[in-house]
């Protein structure tokens, strides 16, 4: 067993600060108990899979970083280079460069490809230009002119990831971006997401399918009830089985 096996709890607080920190971070939906009291640190640049059960609270977590209404933030701080984030509403947050991608992708209906990039454009800071996204992308490249929610599921998630880069972000929070994807598509998707991490950016993944996310990821945490209940490299969870079946059910 390698040491950090252990350390089936949140990292203490270092005196060192971290790229991005989530400190004992506390959020409710109504009076509805959810986040109790999550803290972790990323590095610059990881990739973090954020892995629990259904109802975990993975959702929660990221909406609570990107500091959305629902739920309410109570107690807690979440620091990104430097800054406090936790003062913040949800369109100060993305300012500062944290993007959610919802599961649901929030592709908007009525508009082409390039339309809802276009549209990712209107508030600063602004990302990456057109040209530069359709070579990465050329899938969206094919299809600019086609009307968006007539792409594939692999194109949409593609899209999304897209419309992230159109902004200049920090940090990228994927809420299970694989889902309903073949694994030819989820292999794409997975590729791109290495191009972002070569671009500099700081990801946090949720993800079902935690196999994959965890090849993709550096490191990996767990939820449980609303706690993390493991932080540490994503190898101790795939070589862990018994962790991976308590916490995750696979
Ligand atoms: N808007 C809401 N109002 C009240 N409770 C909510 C709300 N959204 C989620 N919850 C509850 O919060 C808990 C955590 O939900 P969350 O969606 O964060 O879990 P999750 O880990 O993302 O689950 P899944 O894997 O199913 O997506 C669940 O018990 C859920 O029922
Ligand atoms: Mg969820």
């Amino acid at each position: 067993m390698s040491e950090a096996t252990t350390v089936e709890r949140a990292a203490p607080a270092h005196g060192r600060e971290a790229y991005f920190s989530v400190r004992n971070v506390h959020a409710y939906y109504g009076e509805s108990y959810i986040v109790q009291g999550v803290s972790f640190d990323v590095a610059e640049n990881e990739i973090v899979a954020l892995l629990g059960r259904n109802g975990a609270g993975k959702t929660s977590t990221l909406r609570t970083i990107a500091r959305t209404d629902d739920p309410a933030l109570m107690q807690g701080e979440i620091w990104l280079a430097g800054t406090a984030i936790h003062p913040m509403k949800a369109f100060e947050a993305a300012r500062q460069g944290i993007q959610l991608v919802p599961e649901d992708r929030r592709i908007i209906p009525g508009l082409t490809v390039e339309e809802n990039l276009v549209l990712s454009q209107v508030a600063k800071p602004i990302g990456w230009p057109l040209e530069r996204i359709y070579g990465h992308f050329p899938r969206l490249a094919e299809r600019r002119t086609q009307e968006a929610v007539t792409l594939s599921g692999g194109e949409q998630q593609m899209l999304a990831v897209a419309r992230a880069l159109a902004r200049d972000i920090k940090l990228l929070l994927l809420d299970e971006p694989y889902e309903g994807l073949a694994p030819t598509i989820v292999r794409e998707i997975e590729k791109i997401l290495v191009e972002v991490k070569e671009l500099g950016i700081t990801t946090i993944i949720v993800e079902q399918n935690a196999i994959a996310a965890l090849q993709l990821a550096d490191r990996a945490l767990i939820l449980d009830m609303g706690e993390i209940v493991f932080d540490g490299t994503a190898k101790e969870v795939l070589e862990d089985a018994d962790l991976r079946h308590r916490y995750l059910a696979i």
